[in-house]
């Protein structure tokens, strides 16, 4: 069976990677939810996509130049609905005892976002927050950035990690040769192109409409990424019943 994982939580309907649109990704079902994470000026891990708060909050600049105070403060759901306003920038902890509290059973993809920016130590960090005790979920790391996951892979060998990349051909060959890569994240466009011949599991995104969501569950994909998994979900059901 294909997996749905709610891409930044239920993004095509609530505000991405706020608590609003984790809670609506595990509360309609979703096998998996991903988020993105990063680090504040004064060392904390927080989930957010972009490296700057500027396209998804009323504030402006870089995350890693303001403290987790200043993140705090800044409106992370007006922009996307007057019914979100009062959402906020989640900490990484936030989302994990968010999560764990609804007692979601599915798959956690954290992807550790240092393709733009290097973040000293995230990685570190990462593993200290995932491995301080047991959670009610699985988890697994993702990146676009491989040198990232060689280091999840020093500090955690158990945990599974996924490469994620949009075309790069030079990705996939490292993906191929690195036997503690179980998966790759590439963008629906190269799976279709590439007719999903890989060996390892494949979880496109962003698997948006209908269209591309039977390629994947025809093609019996391991996982896709989609804003919409509630209506991901429905579909598969259809297809089954
Ligand atoms: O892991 C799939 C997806 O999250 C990668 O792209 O840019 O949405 O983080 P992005
Ligand atoms: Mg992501």
């Amino acid at each position: 069976m294909t997996l749905i994982f709610a891409h930044r939580g239920s993004k095509g309907t609530h505000p991405e990677n706020t608590l609003a649109a984790f809670q609506e990704a595990a509360a309609v079902g979703s096998d998996g939810i991903e988020l993105d994470v990063h680090l504040s000026k004064d060392g904390q891990l927080v989930v957010i996509h972009d490296e700057l708060v500027d396209r998804t909050t009323n504030g402006q600049g870089y995350i890693k130049d303001k403290t987790v105070a200043e993140i705090k403060a800044l409106d992370a759901g007006g922009w996307f609905s007057s019914e979100f306003q009062g959402e906020t920038i989640p900490t990484f902890d936030e989302v994990l005892s968010l999560l764990d509290r609804m007692l979601f059973n599915g798959y956690l993809n954290i992807e550790i976002k240092t393709d733009k920016l290097d973040y000293p130590g995230i990685e570190q960090l990462v593993s200290e927050r995932m491995t301080r005790r047991e959670w009610s979920f699985i988890y697994f790391y993702s990146s676009f950035n491989f040198a990232t996951l060689k280091k999840m892979q020093a500090l955690e060998p158990v945990t599974p990690k996924a490469m994620i990349m949009s075309t790069s051909q030079k990705k996939v060959s490292l993906a191929r040769s690195t036997d503690w890569i179980d998966a790759l994240h590439p963008s629906i466009d190269w799976v279709k192109e590439a007719k999903g011949q890989f060996s390892k599991k494949l979880r496109p995104w962003t698997v948006n409409s209908k269209e591309d969501m039977m390629y994947c569950f025809e093609h019996q994909l391991a996982g896709i990424h989609t804003d919409f998994p509630e209506k991901a979900i429905a579909l598969r059901q259809q297809l089954s019943s």
